[in-house]
């Protein structure tokens, strides 16, 4: 009898850290995603412009995490888990161009809270298959009611471009665990290649709207300003008076 309870005690143990665990990561995604969020709608109002497409998050399902132990050989055990699998939080960003992505990777790396544990730039290295993103490994304090705790998370940014080519090939790949014919894998590497281009004609145009409009702005040609009647004005003077 006795030793059924000490069972269901550890059972119930077990379990609390298990929810424990997993809500660390729900935190740290919704952390991260709050920061983009505030990125993303500062630039809309600030600068008129949104380096940022659109973000998608997960975090790794207990399945995935117990596959990816068994693959480093790893010990069952949550430290250890907590220590080496470092994308159970992920964040994947889109940005419009290619020069958005070290923007972007630098406002979010130099906010205080956020230290930056390792960078891997498949953009300027891509890989043979001809896979780009730009990877970041973070860890972000989330505090809790009795603790502190720094979790691990995997940025990924990159264009729309090199999230298509990404995600298909993965989509293709996936569950085939056989190697790949040499003449499917040159057909990808040809599409990452396309993909690049169409990335840079795209880079070569947006910058070249945005000399005309600053060409235009400089010549007093810009956006014409609203006036605002003075009525207008005044009421938000009021407004503004009350708040
Ligand atoms: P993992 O064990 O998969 O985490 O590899 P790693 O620790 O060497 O990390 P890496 O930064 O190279 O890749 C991490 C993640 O990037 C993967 O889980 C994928 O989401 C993505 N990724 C990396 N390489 C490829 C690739 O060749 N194709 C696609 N579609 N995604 C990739
Ligand atoms: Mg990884």
């Amino acid at each position: 009898m006795e030793d059924t309870s000490i069972e269901l005690k550890n059972v119930m143990h077990w379990k609390t850290e298990m929810v424990r665990f997993m809500m660390a990561y729900k935190f740290a995604v919704e952390e991260v995603s709050t920061k983009i969020s505030i990125l993303q709608q500062e630039f809309q109002q600030i600068h008129d412009y949104n380096p940022i497409e659109h973000v998608k998050s997960r975090v790794k399902s207990p399945e995935s995490t117990f596959k990816k132990v068994q693959k480093k050989k790893l010990p069952l055990n949550l430290p250890v888990i907590r220590e080496n699998i470092r994308d159970i939080a992920g964040i994947r960003i889109n940005c419009s161009f290619v020069s958005d992505i070290h923007r972007v990777a630098d406002m979010l790396t130099q906010q205080k809270d956020i230290t930056l544990i390792e960078k891997k730039d498949y953009i300027q290295n891509p890989k043979t298959n001809g896979y780009k993103s730009l990877h970041l490994i973070v860890q972000i304090p989330i505090f809790m009611s009795d603790r502190v705790e720094n979790v691990y998370a995997e940025i990924q940014i990159r264009t729309i471009a090199m999230d298509f080519w990404a995600s298909l090939e993965h989509k293709i790949y996936y569950k085939y665990n056989k190697a790949i014919p040499k003449s499917l894998r040159d057909d990808l590497r040809d599409a990452a290649v396309t993909a690049n281009e169409l990335d840079e004609r795209m880079e070569r145009i947006h910058k070249e709207v945005s000399q005309l409009k600053e060409d235009d702005h400089q010549n007093g040609n810009g956006e014409k300003p609203i006036i605002f009647p003075p009525e207008f004005l005044s009421m938000l003077a009021e407004n503004e008076d009350k708040s």
